[in-house]
């Protein structure tokens, strides 16, 4: 193995397995798909896999996102990518805008940019594509009529959602916290905002360290399942005065900021694993009236030293802790294979007419699911486990 690419498509068994078969099959002989998904080393695995299927591949990543290695691997390797990694969005948006003019027969969505551009200018010929994301998905459900052709949803997949939500988040999260801040968990009260999928696995992730995690949860369902779980549901308040680490994971804006300032204890840590920078208040708290000064410990750690002595830490600018910082690695590679894998047999089922129109905007059909499931157990357990 010659680079860290290398090292990770070596990892992704499933998408060896579907590669192989796809080189005899060429489901995608004489189609064309456009992707607009992150351009990193795991969606390489992807993308080329889909490429063995005979698809002519037009590329672009999400903004802000793509790695210039990454571009090159694919480039060598004949996969047409469009763009550079770049935060402006008119940018951006004309990459998606080359994308689409290759008028691809598939598209592969993450965030819904390229089927809103598609729906803005449509052209003949879309046979449909998969979309990656909840948030992908909101925008799209309202225009599923008009868009009148097949999309999968990956992230409404049983599989996407325990594999990489509720268990690669967890894991991650934790594996950045460690890495971060080299501190230990053992006896640390670990507070989680929010038990979805990503709240679950990061409080049963910090419980597997020796930490004392509690949850809070608008929710009372699902706060009650928190509690059932084992873990303590103090209310909001008394949670944040008796937290060494706040983790927010809930999809909201705003739910830790200024004013709770007052609460937290001297030293604690604040870090975000909601998709958005905005579930910590930054500048709220940074133009805290309460904020003597702002400190730089550079390494992803930033400290507000306080009026009153107290400091307290946040971790990575309140950007997703497992994917900004120095060195982000994400979700374990073996989730994003499934999920990858998910996506390939979507494309798969639309290219070959097994899923066709009445299914815009829907979850990943049960046979996917199944397949990718039962492939996931040979291939990373036994043939036994696939069987049974
Ligand atoms: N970091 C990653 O790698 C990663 C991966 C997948 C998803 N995400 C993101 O993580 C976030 C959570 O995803 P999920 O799948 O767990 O969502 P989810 O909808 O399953 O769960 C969110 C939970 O938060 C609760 N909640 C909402 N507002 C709250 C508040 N103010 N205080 C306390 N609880 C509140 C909701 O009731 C819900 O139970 C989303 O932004 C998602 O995009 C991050």
């Amino acid at each position: 193995m010659t680079s860290r690419i290398d090292w990770v498509r070596h990892s992704c068994r499933l998408l060896a397995g579907i590669a192989e078969e796809f080189g005899t099959t060429q489901p995608f002989a004489g189609l064309t798909i456009g992707t607009g998904i992150h351009l990193e080393p795991k969606t390489v695995a992807l993308i080329l896999t889909l490429a063995s299927g005979g698809a002519r591949m037009i590329s672009t990543g999400n903004l802000s996102s793509t790695q210039a290695d990454t571009v090159s691997y694919l480039r060598r390797r004949g996969v047409q990518v469009v763009g550079e990694s770049t935060t402006d969005r008119a940018r951006h948006a004309g990459y998606l805008g080359e994308v689409l003019g290759e008028k691809p027969d598939l598209l592969l969505d993450n965030g819904g940019d390229l089927f809103m551009g598609y729906l803005g200018n449509p052209y003949p010929g879309l046979l449909g594509g998969t979309e990656e994301t909840t948030s992908g998905r909101m925008r799209l459900q309202p225009l599923a009529l008009t868009l009148d052709v097949p999309v999968l949803v990956i992230n409404d997949s049983p599989i996407k959602q325990f594999a990489e939500n509720r268990h690669a988040v967890g894991q991650s999260v934790l594996e950045s916290y460690l890495r971060i801040t080299n501190r230990m968990t053992n006896g640390r009260r670990v507070l989680v905002f929010g038990y979805g999928a990503c709240g679950r696995g990061i409080a049963a992730a910090f419980r597997s360290t020796y930490a004392t995690v509690s949850v809070v949860e608008t929710d009372p369902v699902t706060r009650l399942e928190a509690y059932l779980d084992g873990f303590a549901v103090p209310d909001r308040e008394d949670a944040l005065r008796q937290a060494d680490v706040i983790v927010t994971a809930t999809g909201a804006a705003g739910v830790v900021g200024g004013i709770d300032l007052g609460l937290l204890k001297d030293d604690a840590v604040l870090c975000n694993a909601g998709h958005f920078p905005t579930e910590i208040a930054v500048e709220e708290l940074t133009g805290s009236a309460e904020v003597a000064d702002l400190q730089e410990a550079g390494q992803g750690i930033s400290t507000l030293n306080l009026t009153d002595g107290r400091r307290v830490h946040l971790l990575t600018g309140g950007h997703m802790v497992n994917l900004a910082g120095p060195r982000p690695l994400g979700n374990s590679i073996e989730s994003m294979d499934l999920g990858f894998a998910l996506q390939a047999r979507c494309l798969e089922a639309i290219a070959n007419g097994t899923v066709s129109g009445g299914n815009q905007v829907v979850a990943v059909p049960r046979f996917i699911d199944e397949m990718v499931a039962r492939a996931f157990l040979r291939a990373y357990g036994s043939p036994a486990q696939a069987a049974g």
